[in-house]
C-alpha cells in the first residue's frame, strides 16, 4: 500500500500527493491553507493521511465491488425460513471467490464474516444456526470486505415478506437518514451539518438516533479517524475535504436512543427498551464538490 506522504515536505510546483497529476498549488495546497486556517481558529480538521490518494481510492472501489456485489447476492437470495448462518456462508464464499476477504472474520474475535441484526438488535449481530427469519423480521445486514488491502464497509435492511406499517416506516426513513445526511457532505461542511440532516429527519418522523456508536473513516483501515456521529450539533465536528472517506451509518430507533451489549457475546447490541432499530449504511469518499458513493 502506498502511504500518500503525509509528513514529506512538497514545493508548490510538484505534482499534487493525491496523485490528480496537477501541481500541488493547483490541487491540494490551497486545501491544506484553508484546512490550516480553519483548525487556528478551533475547528477540527482532517490530518492528511485521512485525505485518499487517486491510487487509494481505486483501491478501494475494487473492494467496494465485491461488497456490493455480495450485497446485491443476499438481496436476491433472503428469504422466510433461511438462517442468519445461511446469511453468513453465502458472504463468506461470494466473498472468497471473488478475491477478497470478509472484514469482520477474526476482526477483534468476530466470530463470523458478516453481521445480521433482527429487529431490536442494533448492530452486530452474529449469524447463528438457530436464527430463522420469520415474516415481518426487519434484519440488517452487514458486509466488509478487504481487497489487496483495501476496505468497504456498507449494509442494508430487509424486510422478510410484509412487516408492519410502523416497522416499515423504519425502515425507509433510516434510508432516507442516510441520503438527506449525504447531501451535506461537501468540502467546508461538517460532520455536524450531515448530523443535523440525519437527526432531524428521524425526530420528524417521531424516530431516534443512536447517540453511542456511529460511522467511521474507511479505507487503508478497517476504522479509521474520524468518529462520525449523526448527534452532534450543526456546525461541530471534523470539517469535509476531499479525499476523505467515511461511512454514513445511522442507526434509528423506534423507541429510546439508548442500547446495551449483549454480556453473553459482547458483540451483540440492542435496544434498551425492546423496539425496532433500523440501519443502512454507505461508504463514500468527499470529491472537489460533493461526494461519491463507493459502497452501498
Ligand atoms: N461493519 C461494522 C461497521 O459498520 C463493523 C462491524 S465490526 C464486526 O462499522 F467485528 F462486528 F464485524
Ligand atoms: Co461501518
Amino acid at each position: 500500500m502506498v502511504a500518500n506522504l503525509s509528513n514529506q515536505k512538497i514545493k508548490r510546483t510538484d505534482l499534487c500527493w493525491c496523485q490528480s497529476g496537477l501541481p500541488y498549488i493547483e490541487c491540494h495546497q490551497p486545501i491544506e491553507k484553508r484546512l490550516k486556517a480553519l483548525a487556528r481558529i478551533g475547528m477540527e480538521t482532517p490530518s492528511r493521511n485521512m485525505l485518499k490518494t487517486k491510487e487509494q481510492i481505486e483501491g478501494i472501489r475494487k473492494s467496494a465491488e465485491i461488497n456490493i456485489a455480495v450485497l446485491d447476492y443476499v438481496a436476491k437470495n433472503i428469504r422466510e425460513g433461511i438462517s442468519t448462518w445461511d446469511i453468513d456462508t453465502w458472504v463468506h464464499d461470494i466473498t472468497f471467490d471473488m478475491g477478497g476477504i470478509p472484514a469482520p472474520l477474526n476482526y477483534e474475535g468476530f466470530p463470523k464474516s458478516v453481521c445480521t441484526s433482527i429487529n431490536d438488535q442494533v448492530c452486530h449481530g452474529i449469524p447463528s444456526k438457530n436464527d430463522f427469519l420469520r415474516p415481518g423480521d426487519i434484519i440488517n445486514v452487514d458486509c466488509s470486505t478487504i481487497r489487496n488491502g483495501y476496505f468497504s464497509d456498507s449494509s442494508r435492511m430487509f424486510v422478510i415478506g410484509e412487516t408492519t406499517p410502523e416497522k416499515q416506516r423504519l425502515v425507509d426513513v433510516a434510508r432516507e437518514c442516510v441520503y438527506k445526511g449525504l447531501e451535506q457532505v461537501k468540502p467546508w461542511n461538517t460532520i455536524g451539518d450531515m448530523a443535523h440532516a440525519i437527526k432531524s429527519h428521524a425526530r420528524a418522523n417521531s424516530f431516534s438516533v443512536v447517540r453511542d456508536i456511529g460511522g467511521h473513516g474507511c479505507g487503508l483501515e478497517f476504522h479509521e479517524d474520524p468518529f462520525v456521529s449523526y448527534v452532534i450539533r450543526k456546525g461541530t465536528g471534523m470539517v469535509f475535504a476531499p479525499g476523505m472517506c467515511f461511512t454514513i451509518e445511522p442507526m434509528v430507533n423506534m423507541g429510546t436512543y439508548r442500547v446495551y451489549v449483549d454480556a453473553d457475546n459482547g458483540w451483540t447490541v440492542y435496544t434498551d427498551d425492546g423496539k425496532p432499530s433500523a440501519q443502512w449504511e454507505i461508504q463514500v469518499v468527499v470529491t472537489e464538490t460533493g461526494a461519491d458513493i463507493l459502497t452501498y
